[in-house]
This record gives C-alpha cells, sequence and structure tokens, in this order.
C-alpha cells in the first residue's frame, strides 16, 4: 500500500533526524507552563513531517502538536494525518529514551492507519484499521482477560497525591488493589504497553488528540477498550481524560476507582 511504505519511510528518516539530535545542543522553551517543554527539535521533526505530508497529497489535512501546518480545526472531514513529532519532550531532553513518534491518519473522523516509533528501541508498532496490529512487523495478539488484582496499571503519581482533577483516595485504592504500577512519561509506550498486554491499563488526567489519535487505531485492532474517565468516546477535537485497558478491567476500574472531581 503506497501511503503504508511513505508513513514508514518519513518515520525511519524522522528517526534518524532525531538520533542526530543527540549529539547537539538544543534550544528548550516552554509552553503552557514550567513542565510543558518543546525543543527547536520538536519543531523541526514535526516541519519536516508536515513537508512530506503535503508533497504526498496537498489535499491531506494535518494536525500536529507544534502548529506546523498552521490550520485550525474545528472537524476532522476529509483525511486527517494527526501528528506528535515526539511524544514524551521530557524524557527525551532529559534521559534520551522512552519517547516515540506518533502519526496517526483518519478519514472523515474514522482511524485508518496508526504509527507510533519508539526511536531507542526500535520498536514500530502500526495497524491498519480491519488489518490487525503489528510490532515490527510480527502481529501482535488479541488481549486476554486477566483479574485487576493480577493487573499492572499505569498512573503517574501526580494522581494518587492530593488534586483537583481526580478523587486520589480511590486511585490509591486502584493502586492497592492492583498486582504493580507503572508510569513511563510518554503516553504512546503506555498505551502500547497495553496494547502488548505489558500492563493492563494506562489512565491520564489529560491528553491531547496528538497523544491518542495513532495509538487508538492499533489498541482497536487488539480489542483494547479506551475512552474518557467518564466513560464517552475520546473526541480528537479536544483534550480530555483517557484510559485505554483490557476489556476485562476497563469498566470497573471506571465505575470502583474513578472519580472525577
Ligand atoms: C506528553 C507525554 C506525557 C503525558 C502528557 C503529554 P509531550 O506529551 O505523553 O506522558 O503525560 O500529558 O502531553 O508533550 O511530551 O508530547
Ligand atoms: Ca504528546
Ligand atoms: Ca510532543
Amino acid at each position: 500500500m503506497l501511503i503504508h511504505k511513505y508513513v514508514l519511510e518519513i518515520i525511519q528518516e524522522a528517526a534518524s533526524r532525531i538520533r542526530q539530535s543527540f549529539s547537539q545542543t538544543m534550544e528548550i522553551e516552554t509552553k503552557s507552563g514550567a513542565n510543558d517543554l518543546v525543543t527547536n527539535i520538536d519543531k523541526e521533526i514535526e516541519q519536516f513531517i508536515v513537508e512530506k505530508i503535503r508533497a504526498f497529497d496537498a489535499t491531506h489535512r494535518i494536525l500536529g502538536e507544534e502548529g506546523m501546518s498552521h490550520e485550525g480545526f474545528t472537524e476532522l472531514s476529509g483525511i486527517v494525518w494527526i501528528v506528535d513529532p515526539i511524544d514524551g519532550t521530557m524524557n527525551f531532553i532529559r534521559q534520551q529514551r522512552n519517547f516515540t513518534i506518533s502519526i496517526g491518519i483518519y478519514e472523515d473522523g474514522i482511524g485508518k492507519f496508526g504509527y507510533i516509533y519508539d526511536v531507542v528501541r526500535e520498536e514500530l508498532y502500526y495497524a491498519i484499521a480491519g488489518k490487525g496490529a503489528f510490532l515490527n512487523d510480527k502481529p501482535l495478539a488479541k488481549l486476554q482477560p486477566i483479574p485487576l488484582n493480577e493487573a499492572i496499571v499505569g498512573v503517574n503519581a501526580s494522581w494518587i497525591a492530593k488534586n483537583k482533577r481526580v478523587n486520589s483516595e480511590k486511585i490509591g485504592e486502584l493502586v492497592r488493589t492492583v498486582r504493580g504500577t507503572r508510569s513511563y512519561g510518554c503516553a504512546t509506550i503506555e498505551m502500547m504497553f497495553v496494547v502488548t498486554g505489558r500492563m493492563e491499563a494506562y489512565v491520564s488526567m489529560r491528553l491531547s488528540p496528538w497523544d491518542i489519535a495513532a495509538g487508538a487505531v492499533i489498541a482497536k485492532e487488539v480489542g483494547a477498550e479506551f475512552s474518557t474517565l467518564r466513560g464517552q468516546p475520546i473526541n480528537l477535537l479536544k483534550q480530555d481524560t483517557f484510559i485505554i485497558a483490557n476489556p476485562s478491567v476497563h469498566k470497573e476500574i471506571l465505575e470502583d476507582y474513578i472519580e472525577i472531581l
């Protein structure tokens, strides 16, 4: 498939540019707050991806985190590429690992292709809607049921400390119920760990369309369930809460352990 091969080429070239940047000095800026970082590399990689998409088909629309395509979005009609050039920028800056390139391709709001590339591990997760999900071309299995007390759950420690968004005591109960918790600081890696059965759930209080667009296409193919923390379908036009989970624990986590404030 032409578009599939083209995306693989874009991702490999973008990854090689990111690897080269490890030896350069980065320019780091803050965005919405002190912990919301962006570098010149995030912007340059998005600019590179935007140029490649435009060269492929100038009618395709591009929703990218760093706004390099300068398009406003109030609806998702047509072919829309949803791009996070580096997901996990803080990890990229401080640790040079646990970050990805994420590209989802939607047609009239429906996910068609999803690609998440873990640059340092050289792990490419991808899916073509209806044709299955793959990790480095190896098919990913459908998720098998697992009880909550055997589950590993991805949750950031901020939500177990008292906060304004969610009842931290209930999240604390979840932490005590499950077998273990993890936090990788990269939403796409955490989603892919659920998709591959390495964890059973990942919850977040605030994700953006580019954090979840590619992962949602891949998740569907293995039967992982995803929604907002109120149990509603995801909306790729706004920031919202998010959960992805093995279907055997999705409802139980939402009903028994999540109370949005
Ligand atoms: C962030 C990461 C992080 C998540 C944040 C995202 P960025 O993306 O995925 O794990 O907790 O909500 O914004 O800014 O590094 O692309
Ligand atoms: Ca992101
Ligand atoms: Ca990003």
